[in-house]
């Protein structure tokens, strides 16, 4: 990203310098998909993609904001909030949250831009939130609390914008580190930063596959894992671990497809702490083991993986540089991720690209990421 263009993008649409820079992150999840949900854990990091803004405070209560990538427009004001379409939604949700809790807010004058591909599971639009978090925060004045503002974006987006998401992607765009994992308890918000062990790499693989229906199917998702919860007589899914699972499913019925979804979670959860425990101990062969059973898990008990993931995912487990692969994200197309031998990177790139374009006849995007800082003001 070049701050000096942001900057000189700013100069042309308002005639002045901006007074602050602000960054934020998009994710990827290395393990715990849709555990965030059911109070569980998750193991993500920020990744070095992100969406910058420059802007200065106005001395009134006016928003305008240039999207330079969707040369887009949007006004409106901070008194008068009104729903609307498209990606200011974003912006809109989290001032009135902010708002809403009390915060008195500046309007402001911005350019924005960014480099996560859209819509393909690497969060786009919670780094868009936690920019624009961090944006009021630098131009209205107030401290920078990263969990506070990380759940005041999830509010954002399950109340304003009307998408039913858990916490972990707005977590991980507000509190990682650089060069760290995250691994977040779900339920209290507990967090632990953990360095992602040398010599690996993490490889984004984009099947350039997006699905539309992807709200309805992630929210009857979320439904038949309350109705697992129901049954077990627990709070959320979090509650129930490996062996009362095993137990339980046995003594009395459960229907079959709650069942699958339920296993997933419990399983997925179980899968999340070993882990965690795995990279601190430095055990990147059985890390990977626990990356591929979470995608077959996903692919076979959860059922949110795609022709095109199943496909991405063989193809980068074929190579012998990789340790395990799997699905990232809430699925049904987007990216997966595979965990590789650092010095290896580039040939199993080519050659999962390669692959990939022959047994589905599409072209991948591939992107070997780096831990990044979470949202951010950019030192100039
Ligand atoms: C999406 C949601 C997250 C999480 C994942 C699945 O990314 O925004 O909250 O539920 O799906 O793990």
């Amino acid at each position: 990203m070049n701050i000096q263009n942001l900057e000189q993008s700013f100069s042309t649409y308002f005639n002045s310098k901006p007074e602050f820079i602000v960054r934020a992150p998009g994710r990827v999840n290395l393990i715990g998909e849709h555990t965030d949900y059911n109070d569980g854990f998750v193991l993500p990091m920020a990744i070095d993609r992100a969406v910058w803004m420059a802007l200065s405070p106005r001395d009134d209560s006016q928003i305008r904001i240039r999207s330079l990538d969707l040369e887009a427009d949007s006004v409106f004001d901070l008194n008068s909030l009104t729903k609307g379409k498209g990606w200011a939604e974003y912006i809109k949700g989290v001032a009135y949250e902010l708002q809403n809790a009390g915060y008195s807010l500046r309007g402001f004058d911005a350019v924005m831009t960014g480099n996560i591909p859209r819509g393909a599971g690497l969060s786009s639009s919670a780094a868009v939130e936690l920019a624009a978090a961090r944006a009021f925060a630098a131009t209205s004045g107030f401290a920078w609390d990263a969990a506070q503002m990380a759940k005041f974006a999830q509010k954002a987006e399950n109340e304003w914008v009307g998408v039913n998401c858990g916490i972990m992607d707005q977590m991980a765009s507000a509190v990682c580190i650089e060069g760290h994992v995250l691994f977040l308890d779900c339920r209290s918000l507990e967090y632990q930063l953990a360095p992602l062990p040398e010599g690996i790499s993490i490889v984004i693989l984009d099947t350039s596959t997006r699905r539309g229906l992807v709200d309805s199917a992630y929210n009857e998702r979320r439904s038949q894992c309350e109705e697992a919860a129901f049954w077990f007589g627990v709070r959320a899914l979090r509650d129930v671990g490996v062996l009362d699972f095993k137990r339980k499913t046995k003594e009395e019925r459960l229907d079959e497809v709650v069942l699958k979804r339920a296993r997933h979670i419990v399983t997925e959860n179980a899968r999340v702490l070993e882990a965690y425990k795995m990279m601190k101990a430095g055990d990147i062969k059985r890390l990977g083991e626990l990356f591929n059973a979470s995608h077959d898990s996903l692919r076979d008990d959860f059922e949110v993986t795609n022709d095109a993931l199943n496909i991405m995912v063989s193809c980068a487990r074929e190579q012998q540089s990789c340790y395990g692969a799997r699905m990232t994200g809430a699925g049904f197309g987007g990216c997966a991720v595979a965990l590789v031998r650092e010095e290896y990177a580039g040939e199993f790139t080519k050659n999962v690209s390669d692959v990939y374009r022959q047994r589905s006849g599409l072209e991948a995007g591939i992107y070997n990421c780096r831990p990044s800082e979470g949202a951010n003001l950019v030192n100039r």
